[in-house]
């Protein structure tokens, strides 16, 4: 099986490199071999290496910044996806992808998002995913939507990685303590997606047919939810920092961009489609501070 993975430098492309199967062949050329925005590019690659299967972890994730740049923030995560699963139609390949927590504007009172509920993006790049999400649901590609939220590791850029920094120079930080979601590490999802292909590839179909009866949207993020500010002090627990936290409220740490303030989703979906659940975010919380003494995950 050929599949090329997108974002190979990113959060979760990293994470997925380290984990795809040694009997898969994979491709993944950095910015520098293939810019993503360059669509006809896209193309000929696609049409020279005919990958089965495309795992697209690239994105445009500067959710403020997106406000400045619609253009670019649509063209990679609409149109590209897009671009991605046209191609695939053409030899029956598959496409796995990656869609946000943002597409929800926040507003429901009590539990987490499903799958069926109507999204209402905030910003540019809430609008975005959502435009790819729609795209890739009318492709005739079969795909594989895998929405997450609050995504960090150890790699590239995130809260936890300013966390770890600020943690370090400052005696006080406050931090908005009325949003919840799932902080999820991008190793896990990474695993999950790797568990899901396991299953959905075994049985030697080839991968269009195989992936054919799961295609659709899914959330997927690390158990149950918290606060950025809790996030923040779970963080600083396990690291033995002694700052001093204050609970603010989002209206006084303005931004480009209202946040959504539930940002939970719910996994059910996932669970009892593939029988794959990724621990709970204070577990995989640890399980990436780990890496922190060793492995550079
Ligand atoms: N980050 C979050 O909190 C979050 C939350 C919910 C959902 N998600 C979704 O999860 C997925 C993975 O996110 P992530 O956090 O892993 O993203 P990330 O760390 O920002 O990585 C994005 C990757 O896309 C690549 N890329 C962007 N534009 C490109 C271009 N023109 N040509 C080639 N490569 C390009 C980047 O390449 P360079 O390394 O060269 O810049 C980078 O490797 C995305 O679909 C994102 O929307 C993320």
């Amino acid at each position: 099986m050929k599949i090329l993975l997108t974002g190979i430098h990113g959060q979760v492309g990293s994470a997925i490199s380290r984990r795809l199967p040694s009997y898969a062949t994979v491709l993944a050329p950095p910015r520098s071999e293939l810019d993503l925005a360059d669509l006809v590019a896209v193309r000929k690659w696609m049409h020279q290496e005919q990958p089965d299967l495309v795992i697209n972890a690239a994105a445009y994730t500067a959710v403020d910044k997106a406000e400045q740049e619609p253009d670019v923030a649509f063209l990679l995560n609409a149109e590209l996806p897009h671009c991605l699963s046209q191609c695939l139609a053409e030899w029956q390949g598959a496409l796995v992808h990656y869609s946000t927590d943002y597409v929800f504007d926040g507003t429901r009172i009590q539990g987490g998002y499903t799958e069926d509920e109507p999204p209402h993006p905030l910003g540019i790049y809430g609008k975005s995913k959502r435009q790819g999400e729609v795209l890739l649901m009318e492709s005739e590609a079969p795909v594989l939507i895998f929405r997450t939220s609050w995504v960090y590791s150890l790699h590239g850029r995130n809260f936890l990685k300013t966390m770890l920094k600020l943690g370090q120079e400052r005696d006080e930080l406050r931090i908005v303590n009325d949003q919840w979601g799932a902080p999820t590490w991008a190793g896990s999802i990474a695993e999950a997606t790797i568990a899901v292909l396991q299953k959905v590839l075994t049985d030697g179909l080839p991968v269009n047919a195989a992936v054919r009866p799961y295609s659709g949207l899914y959330h997927m993020t690390n158990g149950g939810s918290t606060s950025w500010y809790s996030f923040t002090q779970r963080i600083f627990e396990q690291c033995r920092y002694t700052t001093h936290l204050v609970p603010i409220s989002s209206a006084e740490y303005p931004s480009p961009v209202i946040r959504p303030a539930n940002s939970r989703l719910d996994n059910g979906k996932l669970a009892r489609t593939f029988e794959v659940r990724l621990p709970d975010w204070e577990v995989a919380l640890d399980q990436c501070l780990s890496g922190l003494s060793g492995n550079s995950e």
